[in-house]
């Protein structure tokens, strides 16, 4: 199997991630012959995999904007992926231009290439740390650097909690992040889910299964509870297309609920 001289050391480059194929699906080249394989046996089965991943980059960069515009200064993006088009700071500093990010992924490669990206701009990080963990990254000296906890953040959990299963209490993670923020923050999430899915959902799953975050299996009707009491703004939670649309693209073209995928953003009372 080919190693690239970029791969991180101690990295099995023969075992798929969730960010390799993500970033196989946006067309980014951060990804190894075992990604590129497996993620042709995805597309066999599930060709709108692309648009999907598209539909939700799209997401990702509305609901930035928007909160960059609602005032947000500070963006803690956990489950981050590998950088690609419109990266969060990118985003936010369109519109803030001292806006300060943290980006948490837990696959090397992600933060890698994350930390290449932003070397030498202040005010943005990028570290490695695993969700189901959330003690560590809200203790982090490099979290506790940029991000001020008494003023609000944006807290980004964006197609990240499809990979964190039941067994790992994806709902206790939720609610010990939502309560390190203060009053006036946000949550922006979304979730890939099995409702809207016209494919083959088991040979999906199998094949998700062999890389190193083996997939949950959640619905819609799973999703609203991780924003807990937080307040939903318009349109709530929807197919992730349907979240404040803003401009035509091929996208567009899919009808919503095939997106499988759910996003919303909710604001601490
Ligand atoms: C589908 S990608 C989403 C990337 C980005 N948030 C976006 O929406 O464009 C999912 C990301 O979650 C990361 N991830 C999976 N499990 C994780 C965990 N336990 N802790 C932190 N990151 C995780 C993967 O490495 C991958 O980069």
């Amino acid at each position: 199997m080919d190693r690239p001289e970029w791969a991180p050391p101690g990295i099995d480059v023969e075992r798929p991630s969730a960010a390799r194929l993500y970033d196989y699906f946006l067309g980014g080249s951060h990804n190894f012959a075992a990604d590129r394989a497996m993620a042709q046996q995805l597309l066999a089965t599930a060709p709108d995999i692309p648009l999907i991943a598209q539909a939700n980059r799209a997401f990702l960069r509305r609901a930035v904007q928007m909160l960059a515009e609602s005032g947000i200064r500070q963006f803690l993006d956990i489950g981050s992926g590998i950088p690609t088009l419109g990266n969060v700071h990118e985003v936010a500093r369109e519109v803030v231009p001292d806006a300060r990010v943290v980006y948490v992924d837990l696959d090397p490669v992600a933060v890698a290439h994350s930390s290449v990206l932003i070397r030498g701009q202040e005010g943005v990080a990028a570290i490695q740390g695993d969700v189901r963990k959330p003690g560590d990254i809200l203790h982090h000296e490099t979290v506790r650097n940029l991000i001020d906890f008494t003023e609000p953040v944006a807290l980004l959990v964006i197609a990240l909690l499809q990979f964190v299963r039941d067994e790992d209490d994806p709902a206790g993670i939720m609610a010990q992040l939502r309560g390190a923020l203060p009053s006036g923050s946000y949550l922006a999430l979304s979730h890939g889910v099995v409702d809207g899915w016209r494919h083959d959902k088991e040979m999906v799953k199998n094949l998700y299964s062999r890389t190193t975050t083996p997939p949950a299996s959640r619905t819609r009707a799973d999703v609203a509870p991780f924003f807990g009491d937080f307040e939903l703004v318009d349109p709530g939670l929807v197919w992730v297309t349907q979240w404040r649309p803003d401009q035509p693209s091929k996208i567009d073209g899919i009808k919503a609920a095939k997106s499988a995928v759910v996003a919303g953003v909710g604001r601490k009372p």
